[in-house]
């Protein structure tokens, strides 16, 4: 009961509420064009486009893609990175299926996870 209290305030504490906070936690904005899609276009779209017809329902090849909905339903909550398939699934052990990508051999680092999540977490706006 202590620890999950304990997880419940940092979760409160943690949201973004100010300008302020915002800017420290978070550092500089992330940019959908120019940071993250390179990322996915490396790492994602080749399986996630409507080509190979993906078996998870979810397509990465544009913005409306990846808010679109897979088989679990919208991929990205904006502002909410926790409850973001799209990050949850970078994750070990994901809320479902496998670690993305599904390959022992090919990584995403640490810098590219994180910017799904600042991303995510900053509104995962079009920009
Ligand atoms: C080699 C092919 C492949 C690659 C590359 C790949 N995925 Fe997937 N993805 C899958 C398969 C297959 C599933 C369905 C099974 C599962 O959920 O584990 C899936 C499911 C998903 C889902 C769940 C969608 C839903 O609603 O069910 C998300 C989110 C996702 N992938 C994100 C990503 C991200 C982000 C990347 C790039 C970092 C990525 N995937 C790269 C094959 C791939």
């Amino acid at each position: 009961m202590m620890i999950l209290g304990l997880c419940l305030s940092a979760f409160l504490i943690g949201r973004p509420n100010g300008e302020n906070d915002q800017q420290s936690k978070k550092g500089s904005e992330v940019s959908f064009a120019e940071d993250l899609f390179p990322v996915i276009k490396k790492y994602c779209a080749a399986c996630h486009s409507q080509e190979a017809d993906h078996p998870s329902g979810l397509f990465m090849e544009t913005y409306e893609d990846v808010m679109g909905e897979g088989r679990h339903g919208k991929a990205v909550i904006p502002g909410n990175a926790g409850k973001s398939n799209l990050y949850q699934k970078l994750l070990p052990a994901p809320p479902f299926g496998r670690v993305m990508p599904p390959s022992r051999r090919i990584k995403l680092t640490p810098e590219e996870i994180e910017l799904f999540r600042r991303w995510i977490d900053q509104g995962a706006k079009n920009n």
